[in-house]
């Protein structure tokens, strides 16, 4: 067991990492982890992995929009017993990577028989950690389950053993713009990964038209106008790390705040309820993007767009306070709406309602699974183009 541990952890020059996002969002992750420079990159579901430095560690961090978690593997190794875990992890130089004052979370994941349950893996690996730094320094680092400052996922499949550093520490959804939300709010990284899977090109009018508390409208105006979405945080797990750079942050985050543009770009956020139209506006504010996004407060089966083409993106309600009438009609008469007001736009719509969906009454041209939460959902493409309303061959499902 014990050569088999492989652990390595540099401030300087290349090391693997994995980001985490939502299932659905792995393509779109991949060009991000491109398009910011990453080098070997590889898809697996709900993530994908990449060669980077520890300024490109921290530009994952400031900048991904897609991105949940950025980790640092650290140690692979195989077990025969519970016993070889608690040695292994022992083994591993904790004291380089932080200091006894710092707390500390462990979560793991298990598909194995060596152990029947995830919190005792995780109290192992702690038992192993603390008794290394009593050892090494007298003291102990205590566990904090709210917010850490270090914190590691260990994921054990059969004899194998992966341990990774969560460089992130809260998940990157946590933008920190959001001081107000309404009910069912969808997260960041979704809204954001709906944006670009919806094509909309950012000199094109986009209506997020049951915007709730903003969010799709919000992460598109940070698309558009190349805002870093890590910009809003305070802190990330990796700035509790000994190995951390100030410097170096400071560089990587003057570098992404000199990349914003600003340029016209016309989104509205509307939403039929004032006072969750309220909240989005002040979303929108902290955001500080309140200069391309306007909010209005009306039906969506009002809305006249200003312009004649352009995106609609909706997450209406599902249905889990409504009665199932209620949701089709509601559906029903989006549907109608879209024809009768919407020719020349691409509409997507958001939904885990099949009901809802099949009641829509458009063909659509896409049909992408994804999930919002532990909600399994559609997110479905309508385009609305005159004498082109009927089937869409193309019925792809990804
Ligand atoms: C699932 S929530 C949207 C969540 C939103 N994406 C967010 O991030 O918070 C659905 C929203 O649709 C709004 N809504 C329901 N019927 C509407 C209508 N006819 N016109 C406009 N908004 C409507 C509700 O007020 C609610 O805020």
């Amino acid at each position: 067991m014990k050569e088999n541990l492989k652990y390595d952890f540099k401030t300087s020059g290349d090391f693997e990492i994995k980001v985490t996002t939502f299932f659905g969002l792995e393509e779109i992750l991949a060009k991000e982890l491109f398009q910011l420079g990453g080098k070997n990159i590889k898809q697996f579901t709900r993530g994908a992995s990449v060669t980077g430095d520890l300024g490109f560690l921290y530009k994952l961090n400031l900048c991904l929009h897609t991105g949940l978690k950025v980790l640092v593997p650290i140690a692979d190794f195989s077990i025969q017993n519970q016993q070889d875990l608690y040695d292994a992890v022992k083994q591993i130089e904790w004291e380089k990577f932080i200091g006894a004052e710092n707390t500390l979370m462990i979560e793991s994941v298990l598909n194995t028989e060596i152990f029947n349950h995830s919190l005792f893996v995780a109290q192992k690996a702690k038992d192993a950690i603390a008794d290394r730094f009593v050892e090494k320094t007298g003291k102990r680092p205590s566990v904090d389950l709210i917010k850490p400052d270090f914190k590691l996922y260990i994921h054990v499949f059969n004899n194998e053993v992966n341990i990774s550093l969560d460089s992130s520490g809260e998940p990157l959804y946590k933008r920190g713009y959001r001081s107000d939300i309404n009910k069912a709010p969808i997260k960041e990284v979704l809204a954001a990964g709906l944006v670009k899977l919806s094509g909309w090109e950012s000199h094109l009018l986009l209506i997020d038209g049951m915007c709730g508390s903003g969010t799709i409208a919000i992460e598109a105006a940070l698309w558009a106008n190349n805002v870093p979405p890590g910009c809003f945080r305070n802190e990330f797990t990796f700035m509790y790390w000994k190995n951390f750079n100030e410097d170096l942050y400071k560089t990587i985050f003057d570098g992404a705040l000199n990349k914003i543009k600003e340029h016209n770009v016309s989104i509205i956020a509307n939403d039929n309820d004032e006072a969750t139209l309220k909240k989005a506006a002040v979303n929108v504010k902290n955001a500080n993007v309140d200069d391309v996004i306007k909010c209005t407060n009306q039906s969506f089966f009002d809305i006249m767009p200003s312009k004649n083409s352009g995106t609609v993106i909706l997450n209406p309600p599902y249905g889990e306070r409504l009665a199932i009438n209620e949701i089709t009609a509601m559906y029903k008469e989006i549907g109608n709406k879209l024809k009768k007001d919407f020719n020349n736009f691409n509409a997507w719509i958001i939904t885990s309602s099949p009901d809802g969906f099949k009641s829509i009454g458009l063909r659509p041209s896409r049909k992408i699974k994804i999930y919002n939460g532990a909600l399994e959902c559609r997110f479905l493409k309508y385009e609305l183009y005159q004498g082109s309303k009927k089937a869409s061959k193309q019925n792809k499902e990804v």
